[in-house]
């Protein structure tokens, strides 16, 4: 039996906040090569249930009252739905992702179109980088992952860049390849007592890692081992809702505990591309709003 009335009185109140986001339709999925150990070129996957699955998590932002913002796929290439490796978007600028692997490098440049089209300034990135997959603005702080894929030359570029605090964690399971896969992000703006909180998988980061996320964020949810394996903390908030993956349970208890609303979608298609709710959800941070409030920067 539940009971959840304990929780809610002792759980410190949320506030949602309007998020704005870029998605990308997956209209040209599929996995057609294998870049982490989710994918299974061999295995068939379904474009149009994956288009369905996609559909349904954009039905559940529109819900939630989110500003959409949707960037054209490109045929040949069928990661781009994974729109969080994009690039990253901070104080109205744009750095642009450079991918490590060839068979996603074009939607560095495909992304970076965007981000001008949208008005954005964008940084050309020197460093090997993929975008949000491996950067998360937790309060006025960016953590960076690198390990796998984003170089840790890339997280001095982006302090250069932002002229912000960036926080190196080291991964060291490739099945948590990104950031992003290993924590969540559950304000994206300070709450009410001025505080950020996360979510994270304690064995996808080296020692000294782990010693910094526990320093930071004494209060974080843990994540099960059971939840990250069905990439459970690939998930978004807007700082009450929290968008998950419906099949991670334990992790929507532990929400619902800190006083969030976890909402569950299933991304199964997506998962056999290695990649989640986050993952197809690139945040524009927008300028003035949050901790994005103007600040100057350190680009010309
Ligand atoms: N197949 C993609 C890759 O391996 C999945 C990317 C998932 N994205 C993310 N933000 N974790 O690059």
């Amino acid at each position: 039996m539940s009971n959840t009335a304990p929780d809610s009185l002792t759980a410190p109140a949320r506030t949602a906040t309007k998020r704005s986001i870029l998605m990308c339709k997956p209209t040209h999925y599929t996995v057609s090569y294998r870049i982490n150990p989710w994918m299974h070129p061999e295995d068939p996957t379904d474009t149009s249930k994956a288009v369905q699955q996609w559909q349904s998590l954009v039905d559940v932002y529109e819900q939630l009252g989110f500003d959409i913002q949707y960037i054209e796929p490109v045929e040949g290439l069928p990661d781009m739905v994974y729109a969080a490796n994009g690039g990253f978007v901070l104080d109205g600028v744009a750095y642009g992702a450079k991918f490590q692997y060839p068979e996603r490098q074009p939607e560095g440049p495909a992304y970076m179109d965007w981000f001008r089209s949208a008005g954005l300034t964008v940084a050309e990135p020197e460093e090997t980088n993929e975008g949000e997959g491996d950067f998360l603005l937790v309060g006025d702080t960016i953590f960076a992952g690198t390990g796998f894929r984003s170089d840790s030359t890339s997280h001095e570029e982006l302090a250069r860049i932002y002229g912000r605090e960036v926080v190196t964690l080291k991964l060291i399971n490739p099945n948590f390849y990104h950031l992003d896969t290993a924590i969540a992000v559950l304000d994206p703006e300070p709450a009410a007592d001025g505080t950020s909180n996360i979510a994270y998988l304690e064995s996808a980061f080296d020692e000294p890692s782990l010693a910094i996320l526990r320093e930071r964020f004494p209060d974080a949810i843990i994540a099960t081992e059971e939840d990250a394996a069905i990439l459970g903390l690939n998930s978004y908030s807007d700082g009450y809702n929290v968008v998950i993956a419906s099949r991670a349970t334990t992790f929507a208890e532990q929400l619902k505990e800190k006083g969030y609303n976890p909402i569950g979608v299933d991304l199964s298609e997506l998962l056999l591309g290695g990649g989640g709710v986050k993952c197809c959800t690139l945040d524009l941070h927008p300028v003035g709003t949050g901790t994005s409030v103007a600040r100057s920067l350190g680009v010309s």
